[in-house]
């Protein structure tokens, strides 16, 4: 008997326990297990076999390590044929969150109970694959087309109650869930009723033309092309009505390994583990303090939306604004996200009211002197922080955290201008908060350890995902920003027309390109950061004076109508504008440019190959822990394509050798391309970026 799964028997019912922490996920040992488990109920003092797992959850899915391995017996596809082949009756008794791999495990058992908290589904899309275990062929079997399609598609799991409707389960408990398993494989044993085999109902085959035309529906829907994922699983659900029971998990099986193999797939589980090796830290010991009360500063668009998020995730905020007037507007903010959130019908309008009543506003500091946790996000500027931490630093009660949400500036100079740089820590968010789900926790100097805990505690509290980043000018977001932003450039000043950059980073998979988006977010900001900085920028550095030029001719991005595109009045679509063609000209020809042509392969390598160089330079520089953090900050916080898995995955892809050199043949022209050496340290030493994934998964 493995460690991972054991049985024992008790007046006939052969009580099956899976045990493989975290979350029980369907590796090898468990497979092994479950089969042999499986071998020993042909005992005949045995009657019926109850499946069930300790800990927080029934297994949640197959071991996401073990893709793209080689693959170790049994499969699970065989251990699910055998399960429900058993002549023995088999119940499943789920708890926690059966997905994927764990819900195909109990759809080859012949009864399945659940407790009502529990949830079930199959996340698989979102991994780029499909249920390749039977799912797409037994779960059609039992619901129909439609709802098993929307399971599948979608990706999002369901409460135990909504499967029982849908016929996907039989039964719900409120407690006692093995007690009531065990006592159910008795009475249905007593019955002595033929079992129940999945593969061999036709409950969900009742309404063939209802069932064709969820199919003719599904494939009607415009999909991502890079993502075939949803395609096979629509082909599949087809098959299941159309094959012979065992045919279909031929079929199924083919349409999986395509998937498994495929590029998106390996983007997609990369992304999936390195978010979860982001909350690897080496603070992930310390405790988290307690947070009930929280303050923010500022309520513009970024307070006003992380105050809002702390809100929804059932803190008591205070916002603090300058004046009376402020502090009307920026708690009008939040009341518009709220009013906002109703009617898109993410928030209830009790919910709504509950968090209103857990908002307070002040123009005074002194009013957070009771709070846990305080967020600045006032204008980056410099002065005006400072000025802000000293005064927090006087009404703050000792072990509350003072967080800034600055998004450049040093959070150590920060702390040193309070009594207590220990408990000051950076939280950057993102912009819309209510759509972007990364935070920055930056580390300074002398932040506690409990204090960078708690950062990642309140993020995953707001359903965000958090990544360490150590302090330097823009984190780790920025700078990769930053990089992406001065190649794209510099493809401007060379020759190329931001409609032409765009189109190839959209091409690429990025919702929108980096011209697009700057129109969107307002060229103002940045333009005043840069004459802020002009002092102190160094002169040897290329500088691209486009998009100064744009805002000293009034051109502020949507808000004024033009930007890098031109706006028509109320519009939001972009339209080349010749008089940006002028501008970009007149740079080129003040610079002694002989603009040339780029193509979309050249662009895209160009901006991509800059953030990988970043990416190195910041993980030279200790800025961030691992590639896959960088990673997980583009993902999660720039609408990098997921199912690239980010720009350092893209590099391991390609290979360092080829970003490598392309980098050194244009560092020939201009130095900024020159390839950091961590590359040169890499293509020495035959490394990967995921062989440091590797290694930091070790030490943590
Ligand atoms: N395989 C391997 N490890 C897994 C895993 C899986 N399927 N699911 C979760 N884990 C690991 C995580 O990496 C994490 O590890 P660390 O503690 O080392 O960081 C740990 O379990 C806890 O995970 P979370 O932090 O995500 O915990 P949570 O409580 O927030 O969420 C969960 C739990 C809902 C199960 C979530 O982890 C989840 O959605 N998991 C993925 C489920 C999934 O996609 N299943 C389908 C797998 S593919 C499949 O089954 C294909 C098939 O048909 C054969």
């Amino acid at each position: 008997m493995s460690q991972a799964v054991s049985w024992q028997t008790q007046d006939g019912v052969m009580i099956v326990t899976i045990d493989n922490p975290p979350v029980n996920a369907l590796g090898a040992e468990v497979r092994q297990g479950l089969w042999d488990a499986i071998g020993a109920a042909e005992d005949p003092g045995v009657k019926a076999v109850v499946i069930h797992a300790a800990g927080r959850t029934f297994p949640a899915g197959a071991d996401i390590r073990e893709f793209g391995k080689p693959p170790a017996d049994p499969w699970l596809p065989d251990l699910c044929n055998r399960i429900e082949a058993c002549d023995k009756l088999v119940v499943a008794a789920l708890h926690g969150t059966a997905l994927g791999g764990g819900f195909e495990v109990a759809l080859a058992c012949h009864t399945r109970i659940a407790l009502a908290s529990a949830k079930v589904g199959f996340p698989e899309v979102n991994l780029g694959i499909l249920p390749g275990a039977g799912g797409t062929q037994r779960a059609p079997r039992l619901c129909g087309a439609q709802e098993a399609l929307t399971l599948m598609i979608e990706g999002k799991p369901i409460d135990a109650p909504t499967a029982m409707a849908m016929g996907l389960i039989d039964g719900v408990v409120e407690e006692d869930l093995l007690e009531q398993a065990i006592l159910l494989a008795g009475m249905l044993v007593e019955e002595g009723k033929p079992l129940r085999r999945s593969g061999e109902c036709r409950d969900g085959f009742r309404d063939p033309i209802g069932y064709e035309a969820a199919i003719r529906a599904a494939r009607a829907v415009k999909r991502d092309p890079n993502l075939p994922a949803p395609g096979r699983i629509i082909d599949c659900v087809e098959a299941a009505l159309l094959l012979p029971f065992e045919n279909g998990l031929g079929y199924e099986r083919a349409a999986f390994e395509d998937l498994v193999a495929s590029e998106a797939s390996a983007g997609l589980r990369h992304a999936f583990l390195s978010e979860r090796r982001a909350g690897h830290i080496p603070e992930a010991h310390a405790t988290p303090r307690e947070i009930a009360q929280a303050g923010v500063v500022g309520g513009g668009l970024m307070g006003a939306g992380i105050a809002t998020a702390l809100l929804g995730a059932g803190l008591h905020v205070t916002l603090v604004e300058a004046d009376r007037e402020r502090l009307a507007a920026g708690l009008g903010r939040i009341d518009d996200l709220h009013e906002r959130a109703v009617k898109r019908g993410r928030l209830s309008a009790d919910a709504r009211e509950a968090e209103w009543d857990r908002l307070g506003g002040t123009t005074d500091l002194a009013g957070l002197g009771a709070a846990d946790l305080v967020i600045e996000a006032v204008t980056e500027d410099e002065a005006l922080k400072a000025g802000v931490f000293r005064d927090l630093d006087r009404v703050m009660k000792p072990g509350a955290v003072l967080a800034t949400n600055t998004s450049y500036l040093d959070v150590d100079d920060l702390a040193r201008v309070t009594d207590r740089p220990a408990d000051v820590v950076g939280l950057h968010f993102f912009s819309p908060v209510q759509a972007m789900r990364l935070v920055e926790v930056v580390a300074a100097a002398k932040t506690a350890p409990e204090v960078v805990a708690t950062g990642f505690a309140l993020a995953k509290r707001l359903g965000k995902v958090a990544v360490r980043a150590g302090v330097c000018d823009g984190f780790i977001g920025n700078r990769m920003l930053t990089a992406y932003r001065m190649a794209a450039d510099i493809l401007l000043e060379e020759g190329a027309a931001p409609a032409e950059v765009d189109a190839a980073m959209r091409d690429f998979g990025f919702a929108m390109g980096p011209y697009q988006v700057a129109d969107m977010a307002g060229l103002d900001i940045s333009w005043a950061r840069r004459k802020r900085l002009a002092d102190s920028r160094d002169p040897a550095q290329r500088y691209v004076a486009i998009a100064d030029r744009l805002c000293e001719a009034g051109r502020f991005g949507q808000k004024t109508g033009a930007g890098y595109y031109r706006y028509a009045e109320g519009s939001r679509t972009p339209e080349e504008d010749p008089a940006v063609a002028d501008i970009l000209q007149a740079e080129r020809s003040a610079r002694g440019i002989e603009p040339r042509r780029f193509g979309k392969v050249e662009i895209r390598q160009r901006c991509l190959f800059a953030m990988v160089n970043e990416g190195a330079k910041i993980l030279a520089e200790g800025i961030a822990l691992r590639p896959s953090d960088i990673d997980v900050v583009m993902l999660a916080g720039y609408g990098f394509p997921r199912w690239r898995g980010g720009p350092m995955k893209a590099a391991d892809r390609l290979g360092i050798l080829q970003v490598r050199n392309a980098l050194r043949g244009w560092a020939a022209d201009e130095p900024f391309w020159t390839p950091a050496p961590m590359l040169n340290d890499m293509i020495k030493n035959g490394r990967h970026f995921d062989d440091m994934n590797a290694e930091e998964a070790q030490k943590s």
